[in-house]
């Protein structure tokens, strides 16, 4: 953060192919935390966000969903700028790649690399790994995707390719001569060795399918959804257009200042990214941040591996700044840090309920009910060295908390502004200001006034330094203190003393009412329900939604097969190994297996995925919902055994209860197949 006058920072852009998870909200409540503290400093400052929408996963997953890309992406787009509304993000533009700008600015960079000799046509004959987007360096076909493990395709196309060969000596010029530009070190560690372990020329179209921006007068091929991708962080600020007031605006932001990203798309960020600009003769971002990942139940959370955790069952529950504090405070920047419900809760109940919330509502309560809701003068000769030691915290408090946020530490700035927190509250159950109201002498109205001036005013110094990190709360203790709107003020100036005094106090109310012990599990259950509902939904791509993994091994888009050394420090690729994916025999003899016969099926209206089913297993008929109607006809599955799962908690589907699950093979892009049987079977009889 070190331009003074102007400040762009952008998220990754997310793929449309799944719904947005926490993992995704965890980025995008980084930035938003920084960019808000960015303008409370005086900076003016420019927040991008957006989404990823082309390319052969997106077409994909479209097809599978059952409708066409256009209207898959509006709607997957539409729900991720939902939720970064919900979640109280102040994004100031939220880029699509399907835009017509977008567009038009990744062709002028086409062009403009072309022009400047730095693309050729070639062909490429290799593997390729849709879930990734990934060109992998094999010449096995449906060799497993070293990133992910899925199988590999085999693509054999003419393309365009990129001079990334030549980029090498650059990039590494570049690299040493900015140190700061690729954070943590050990990332930019891990870049340097891959870049001079050698780089090879990048496949940068493909022509076997459709879904993707044309290569300007060549529109057989389209472009590589990496190069379409990159180029939003400059297409947003209006490159490639003509109008004046774009050109201003991309004067006055590139170059970026802070990319922040996952580490699994460092190599795209780090040496792709930089290698078209540093050909196209374009100023380079100044920094690339990688952060580390979120995980849940020791595993990256992935939508491909069925772990994630959805923020909407949080922003219902306990609401926006929970998870903002909890993500900011319970993760290390920069390294992997785990979620669990639990955690949140607790974390919950003992920083912002006990915490922050309890420090507001004693301070402001007892202002209301001893001085009429005016915050009191302090006493001058009242004074005593405990009150004289929170104001001295207090100050130290600003200087520590605002030079750790400006480090990205914010773990150590909450924890910094919250031992401020539990000094006051300390302060106040030793000094008892309770007891000195029930007190006649004279000196114990003015000491009292001292107690509460210096708990407001330390309330106030903390609301101020937190508000980037949890702005709904912290707006409200704002107006309740009667400092009006909290956006309005100017961190550089923050020191202690500033408090109006007799301001008179707003309408005192909680803002963090403690959490019961059993909202965890009514969280995970809102996590199953969600899970089921959306397994059966229509706005779900079931294929193709793999996650791209770290930078690690795999050499992409090289044309013909040369192999490329990992990075010797390439962090584990976080794909479990056979043996941990085993189970014991009492896991799986939990689940009830039983034959069933399917004895009415019918189709739910407005759900074309649904059927409704009853199905008679042995001691009763249930009703089950399967999401299977495009692939049978409801007639013709009337007398058809199947396997059931009988012992699921029923849910609801589409309002209708579903009382168990019908086993089907469920395949990347095809329709489900129902698992049955080549003899004949009771009905009611168990698998086992
Ligand atoms: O990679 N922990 O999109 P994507 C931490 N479209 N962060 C996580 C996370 C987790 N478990 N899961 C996701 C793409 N993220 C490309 C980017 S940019 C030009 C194109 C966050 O939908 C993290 O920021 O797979 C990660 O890099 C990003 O989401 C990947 O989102
Ligand atoms: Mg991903």
């Amino acid at each position: 953060m070190d331009n003074p006058e102007k400040f762009y920072i952008t998220t990754p852009i997310y793929y449309v192919n799944a719904r947005p998870h926490i993992g995704h909200t965890y980025t995008t409540v980084v930035c938003d935390a920084i960019a808000r503290r960015q303008r409370m400093m005086g900076v003016d400052t420019w927040f991008l966000t957006g989404t990823d929408e082309h390319g052969q996963k997106i077409e994909r997953s479209a097809a599978a969903a059952g409708c066409s890309p256009r209207e898959f992406v509006d709607r997957v787009s539409r729900e991720f700028r939902g939720l970064w509304d919900r979640m109280g993000i102040t994004y100031d533009d939220f880029i699509r790649t399907t835009e017509p700008r977008h567009v038009r600015g990744v062709q002028a960079m086409f062009t403009r690399l072309q022009e400047r000799g730095y693309i050729y046509k070639g062909s490429y004959s290799g593997q390729y790994c849709v879930s990734d987007e990934l060109y992998v360096d094999t010449a096995e076909p449906g060799a497993p995707c070293p990133e992910c493990g899925r199988p590999t395709e085999t693509v054999q196309e003419e393309n365009y390719f990129f001079k990334l060969s030549a980029m090498e000596a650059p990039l590494l010029k570049y690299y040493s001569e900015h140190p700061d530009f690729i954070r943590p070190e050990t990332r930019r560690n891990e870049v340097i060795s891959f870049v001079r372990s050698g780089l090879r020329d990048l496949s940068v179209s493909r022509t076997s399918f459709k879904w993707g921006i044309p290569v300007p007068n060549d529109p057989k091929h389209v472009i590589y959804v990496w190069l379409d991708a990159l180029a939003n962080y400059m297409t947003a600020l209006g490159f490639g257009s003509d109008d004046p007031k774009d050109r201003r605006k991309l004067q006055r932001y590139w170059p970026a200042d802070v990319h922040m990203i996952g580490k699994e798309i460092v190599r795209f960020h780090c040496v792709y990214w930089p290698a078209f600009l540093l050909a196209a003769d374009l100023p380079l971002p100044k920094s690339i941040i990688a952060h580390g990942w979120l995980l849940f139940e020791e595993s990256k959370m992935s939508k491909s591996r069925g772990n994630i955790v959805r923020s909407e069952t949080i922003l219902d529950t306990l609401g926006q700044d929970a998870l903002r504090y909890f993500l900011l405070r319970e993760i290390v920047f920069g390294q992997d840090g785990s979620f669990s419900f639990d955690a949140l809760v607790q974390r919950f109940n003992s920083d912002l309920a006990n915490g922050i919330g309890n420090l507001a509502s004693r301070t402001l309560s007892m202002i209301s009910r001893y001085f009429e809701g005016e915050v009191p003068y302090p006493s001058t000769s009242e004074r005593i060295p405990a009150d004289e030691a929170i104001a001295r915290l207090a100050d130290q408090t600003i200087a520590d908390c605002q030079a750790q946020f400006e480090q990205f530490q914010f773990s150590r700035a909450l924890e910094t502004a919250w031992s401020l927190v539990a000094a006051v509250n300390k302060y106040i159950v030793e000094h008892e200001p309770w007891a000195v109201a029930e007190r006649e002498d004279k000196d114990s109205r003015a000491r009292l006034a001292t107690i509460l001036y210096t708990s407001a005013e330390a309330l106030r110094v903390v609301t101020a330094l937190v508000h980037p990190v949890i702005p709904e709360a912290t707006a409200r203790i704002w107006t309740q203190l009667g400092l009006g709107d909290i956006k309005a003020l100017d961190l550089r100036n923050l020191a202690w003393g500033q408090m109006q005094l007799g301001t008179k106090l707003g309408t005192v109310e909680p803002v963090f009412p403690r959490a019961d012990k059993s909202m965890v599990e009514r969280m995970q259950q809102m996590e199953q329900q969600g899970a089921a509902e959306s397994a059966n939904k229509e706005d779900e791509a079931k294929a193709a939604t793999a996650e791209a993994h770290p930078a690690g091994a795999g050499a992409q888009g090289q044309p013909a097969t040369q192999a490329v050394a990992a990075p010797s420090s390439a962090p584990p690729a976080v794909v479990p190994s056979e043996s941990e994916n085993r189970i014991a025999i009492d896991d799986f003899l939990k689940v009830e297996l039983r034959v069933g016969e399917i004895k009415v099926a019918e189709k739910v209206k407005g759900a074309d995925k649904l059927l409704r089913m009853e199905v008679d297993i042995g001691s009763e008929v249930r009703q089950i919902v399967a999401g299977i109607a495009k692939a049978y006809e409801p007639e013709k599955l009337i007398g058809r055994k199947v396997v059931i799962v009988a012992n699921l908690q029923p849910r609801k589907l589409r309002g209708l209860e579903s009382n168990g699950m019908i086993v089907a093979a469920s395949l990347e892009d095809g329709l489900p197949v129902l698992a049955g049987f080549l003899e004949d079977v009771p009905v009611g009889a168990k698998l086992k």
